[in-house]
This record gives C-alpha cells, structure tokens and sequence, in this order.
C-alpha cells in the first residue's frame, strides 16, 4: 500500500516538474526560436507587411514571427516584430554574388527611377540599354562596356544597399526575357554561323546546323545562351517579369510605373533611329522560327536545357508546326 502511495506521489512530481518545465520553455520558447534564425533582434513596431518585407531567411520563419505577434501569442517581450534591418540575414553572399553579376552582365540600375533593371544578352539587351540611358540624359555611343556606357550596374553597390534594394518595395525590379528556342536560334544565327565568333567563344570553326549547335552549348557556355535565370528563385515573387512579345506594352506599363513614361520618350520609341537600331535584334529570329525549328527533336532538348527558363518564365512549350 505504502509502496503504491510512494509511487503514485512520485509520478506526481515528476508530472509536475513536467508542466512547470513546459511553462517555462514555453515562456522562453518565442525567443529561442528568434534567435536561432537570426543572432539579435531589436523589435519596434508589428504588421505582417513589415515582416514580410524584411524577412527572407525563410518562409517557415517568417510565419513563426507573425504568428508569435498575433495578438494571442506567447511572446513574451510585447509588440515585437519588425526585425532590425542589421539583425535580420537576409541574403546570403552566394544569393549577393548571383544578383550582382559578373562584369558585363551586371544588372542596370538607375537611381532616378529607383529602378534594377535584369537584363538578358540576346533578348533586346540594346533596346534596353539606349532606352535606360535616354532617360536619364546619358549621351554616350558606348552601350556594353561598363564606365564606358555612362550606366550604372549592380556591382558598384554595397551588398547592403543591394539587399535594400531588393526588398524595399518602392525599388522596382525588371526583368526582361525570352524564349529560349528563339533566343538559341538567335545566337545560332549570329554567333554559330560566324566563324570568327565561334573562334573566340568556343575555339572551333562555324557550325553547320541549329542542331549541331544545341549540341555544342551543351559544352560551350557563353552568358550569350545562358540560361535567364539569374535570381535566386524567390526573388522573384517581387520582380516585374518582361516578355519579347510583349516589348512595347511592357515598356510602357514599366515606364510609367517608375514615373519616367512621358510624350518625349514614345515619341522616341517610334522614332526611326531606335526603331532601326532594334528591329533587327528583336525580331530576326522570330520570322525564322518555324523554318529553323521543323521537327521535335531539337526543340525537345532545349526545353530539357532549360528547363528552369520554362518553369520561371512560365513559357509555353508548344512546339513550333
Ligand atoms: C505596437 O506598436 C504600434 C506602433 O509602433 C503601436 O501603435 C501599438 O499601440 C503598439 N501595441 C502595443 C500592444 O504596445
Ligand atoms: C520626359 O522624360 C524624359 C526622360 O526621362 C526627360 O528627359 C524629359 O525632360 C521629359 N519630358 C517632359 C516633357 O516631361
Ligand atoms: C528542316 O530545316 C533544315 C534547316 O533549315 C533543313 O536542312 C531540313 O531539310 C528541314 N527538314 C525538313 C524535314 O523540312
């Protein structure tokens, strides 16, 4: 009898310090979670929006903190939640070094509109960088060389600033893209059948077929048919996504959100001397699609080669016929 007591007293206790335990890791429980994401926090002011805006080290964590300051919670420390800009590690440097660029492939950017501008090589790129520099005044002939096109690119910002500008929503980021058999086609036909081309970037001579030519990018890589995708993927839930088609209504809608789309500049893009400069870029390759690309085979392998172009862009994959 008394060894049944003694026994049942015993797991009393033990519940006990089970339930005062849990009480108090519960207490504590809101700021380890914090902390372990993110060193140190110094909380301010709460609403979902400001979370979301400077939170990025992941969703999961990202509904925690919302969660912890609903007004139900158990966070302890009241009113918490935005998360210190400094605290907060928002993006890593590989994610920096992948935004930035390299060289002459460095995004645009252009203060004046709080505009980055993620352009492709082979998707209207001298459409986009004569009409970036008529903007802003810039009268240079110079277009590709960085310091020498009167641009300014990611790279000459702090990683800092590079992360505030992708997260700050009144920054605008533009991404301008194109479908990839269009734009293969388009390297094909510029670089492929060039032999001094093909020298340079591949050290071979021409190419005789668009299909000898899938074959040999698989090996060959050139930021000429490198794949468009060039964020890290969730970035991209805050970009402005641009489509070759699409060009002029694009333009239009992007211009205008920044504020820099007035008389002055559509009378520019209908102006003889831009429409001459950029036709040709924009639309050779498009007439010689269904030409070029007549069986299923080599359309097969690039939807294959990028994939991630497909899937991020949302393209359509319907052969050409
Ligand atoms: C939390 O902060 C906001 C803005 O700083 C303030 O309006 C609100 O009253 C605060 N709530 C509490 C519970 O202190
Ligand atoms: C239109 O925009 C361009 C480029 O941003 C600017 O240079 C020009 O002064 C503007 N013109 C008018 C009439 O606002
Ligand atoms: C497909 O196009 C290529 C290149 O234009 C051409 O050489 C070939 O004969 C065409 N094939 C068919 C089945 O039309």
């Amino acid at each position: 009898m008394q060894r049944i007591f003694g026994r049942n007293v015993s797991f009393c206790v033990m519940l006990c310090c089970l339930f005062i335990s849990f009480i108090c890791v519960d207490h504590f429980y809101p700021t380890l979670r914090i902390s372990k994401n993110i060193q140190k926090i110094i909380y301010d002011s709460v609403t979902e929006k400001a979370v979301e805006k400077y939170f990025t080290v992941s969703t999961n964590s990202k509904n925690t903190l919302v969660r912890l300051n609903e007004p139900n919670s158990h966070n302890t420390v009241k009113n918490i939640s935005i998360l210190s800009q400094k605290a907060v590690a928002r993006l890593t440097k590989q994610e920096l070094q992948q935004i930035k660029g390299y060289g002459t492939s460095s995004p645009i950017v252009v203060k004046k509109y709080k505009l980055v501008f993620f352009w492709n090589q082979k998707a209207g790129c001298t459409y986009w960088k004569r009409l970036l520099q008529f903007i802003q005044g810039v009268k240079n002939k110079e277009l590709h060389v960085p310091g020498r096109n009167g641009l300014t690119h990611l790279t000459q910002f702090k990683d800092s600033e590079i992360t505030e500008m992708m997260f700050d929503n009144s920054w605008t980021k533009a991404v301008f893209v194109r479908e990839p058999r269009e734009r293969v086609l388009s390297a094909f036909l510029e670089k492929g059948l060039n032999p001094a081309r093909m020298r340079d970037m591949c050290r071979r001579p021409a190419v005789k077929s668009l299909l000898e030519f899938i074959t040999l990018i698989k090996t060959c890589k050139d930021v000429h048919w490198s794949s468009q995708v060039k964020l890290p993927r969730h970035l991209y839930k805050y970009t402005w996504i641009g489509k070759m088609p699409d060009i002029n209504s694009y333009t239009e809608k992007l211009l205008t959100k920044i504020g820099a789309w007035n008389d002055t500049v559509n009378n520019y893009l209908h102006s003889k001397e831009q429409f001459e400069k950029t036709r040709p870029h924009a639309t050779s390759a498009n007439e010689k699609l269904l030409q070029y690309y007549n069986d299923t085979k080599s359309q097969d392998i690039i939807f294959k080669m990028y994939a991630a172009d497909y899937d991020v862009f949302k393209f359509d994959k319907k052969y050409f016929n």
